[in-house]
């Protein structure tokens, strides 16, 4: 297979901070197919040798095992190149397909690619205009494909238009609608676990769960984002995208076949069946939270409020909770709690499925409820929380124990990052992994009313709940959880 790939947005901080590095290791692991070109493409005058040596500058920035060695580096580079584009000119355009269209006789390949993926890694309100250039300069065959990376809108209305300009050039098949969760080992373990094993999907139900938590915890704060952030927030950043998706894999039906629609169509199906929120269950089920000064990781650090570019009156939230249900057959009355925010008490993003307590004790002692873990970093792997017998009878207290799968350790060699599996899932031209326009449309429409409480809420005054950095959030979470009995899994 013959790809050229073209990331347009070849010097910005995700280019090198986190597509490059992808492309980078699947070199390493021999899974890149070989005949491919990867074209950078920014308005920065240079040329290929000078982004070369620009890129092996920001590499050395990378930790641990994602920095190449200089022998490494330049054999992966030989297939880098460099064009200077102007994407918001459309006169830019055809350089750009005389590049795809002809390669040079030392690319060792006498016609175009067979695959073309356009990775758009701008700022998302140029993706349609972007598209639309791209389709009036001929680049949209059917060997074309489009990778598009979130922030994908803001709201419901921003979404369908960028879904519409992008839908007037390239078709759903063409267009890779990026969430990189989907891309995470411990998603993939997740479908394995459902549906490569017969074990679970009895117990996959309201019969045998009491509750599902998602966290997704950061004790990073903004950084040098604040600008990006304080116009997106946490809902929109964390929620209407990554833990929703996270929820849709725990909660489909099983799919008929691992065909990318037969998946996706489950997926949105769940979305579809989310407890809408109104204007009271906006406030009574959702928590909003903002960083204020404190300790993180033994560092004192600053509030949110003090953060560089952030307004120092936002209301913007950095920490959000909400307690929802999905309503179908299989998971009527059963709380799904979700969580995230910036500055808590731990970086760590795990899924815990809370299965119901025994009916009848028969032992002394609490019987704390089995307890399933899904744990997706900062380790990655799986725990299963059983009560054992700790002493020489039977009717002395049981123990909690754990049954641990640690796939780090288990598949070492083999690990695959998000960003490197994403990459190469849209080289392959396998949807599965991305997320169709009418499921991302769902979400955006599930996480509406939040929205619009919370502009009513800033109005009157009531903005988030402050909490200090390096807790897990304000009071209000523990609250909203506690009102069914449930605690957030804090000790893992
Ligand atoms: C991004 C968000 O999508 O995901 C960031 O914009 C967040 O704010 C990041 O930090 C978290 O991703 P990960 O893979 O580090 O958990």
């Amino acid at each position: 297979m013959s790809f050229d790939l073209v990331l347009i947005g070849g010097t910005g901080d995700l280019a090198w901070r986190k597509l490059m590095p992808a492309l980078f290791q699947a070199w390493r692991h021999g899974t890149l197919p070989a005949g491919g070109r990867i074209l950078a493409v920014s308005r920065e005058p240079m040329d290929g040798a000078a982004y070369r040596v620009w890129l092996q500058q920001r590499f050395q920035d990378l930790a641990g095992p994602t920095r190449p060695s200089t022998g490494d580096f330049e054999r992966f580079a030989a297939q880098v190149h460099y064009l200077q584009v102007d994407l918001a000119q459309a006169g830019h355009y055809p350089r750009l397909q005389r590049w795809l269209k002809q390669p040079e006789a030392d690319e060792g390949r006498a016609a175009a690619a067979d695959t073309v993926v356009f990775y758009l890694a701008t700022s998302p309100h140029l993706f349609p205009q972007i598209c639309a250039h791209l389709g009036a300069a001929g680049l949209n065959g059917p060997e074309v494909r489009v990778v598009l990376e979130k922030p994908l809108g803001h709201d419901l209305e921003s979404a369908r238009a960028i879904n519409a300009a992008v839908g007037a050039v390239f078709s759903e098949r063409q267009a890779l609608r990026i969430d990189h969760y989907l891309g995470k080992s411990a998603v993939q373990n997740l479908t394995a676990l459902r549906f490569g094993n017969a074990l679970f999907e009895p117990l996959w139900r309201r019969e045998s769960i009491a509750s599902i938590e998602i966290t997704l915890a950061e004790s990073l704060g903004v950084g040098t984002r604040g600008d990006f952030y304080d116009r997106t927030g946490a809902l929109r950043d964390m929620i209407q995208n990554h833990a929703l998706q996270l929820l849709t894999m725990i909660a489909m039906e099983p799919p008929s076949t691992a065909h990318a629609d037969a998946i996706r169509d489950e997926k949105l199906k769940v979305l579809q069946a989310l407890k809408p929120f109104d204007a009271q269950s906006a406030r009574r089920d959702v928590v909003r939270g903002q960083y204020r000064a404190g300790v993180c990781e033994g560092r004192a650090v600053p509030g949110y409020l003090q953060e560089p570019s952030v307004p120092a009156h936002s209301a913007c939230e950095t920490f959000v909770a909400l307690r929802t249900e999905v309503r179908n057959w299989r998971w009527a009355g059963v709380p799904f709690y979700l969580r995230t925010g910036k500055r808590l008490a731990a970086g760590a993003a795990y899924i815990v499925v809370n299965f119901r307590a025994v009916p009848h004790p028969i032992f002394t002692g609490p019987h704390p409820a089995n307890r399933l873990v899904i744990k997706l970093q900062p380790e990655d792997g799986l725990e299963l929380h059983l009560l054992a017998a700790q002493g020489h009878s039977g009717t002395e207290a049981l123990a909690p124990v754990s049954l641990d799968l640690d796939f780090d350790k288990a598949f070492f060699e083999s690990r695959v990052g998000a960003y490197e599996r994403l990459l190469l899932e849209a080289l392959h031209g396998r949807l599965n992994l991305f997320v169709r326009s009418d499921e991302q449309e769902q979400a955006w429409r599930w996480v509406e009313p939040v929205l619009q409480a919370w502009r009513e809420d800033d109005a009157a005054g009531l903005g988030p709940r402050p909490y200090a950095a390096g807790s897990w959030g304000p009071a209000a979470a523990s609250a909203l959880v506690a009102r069914d009995g449930c605690n957030w899994a804090e000790e893992l």
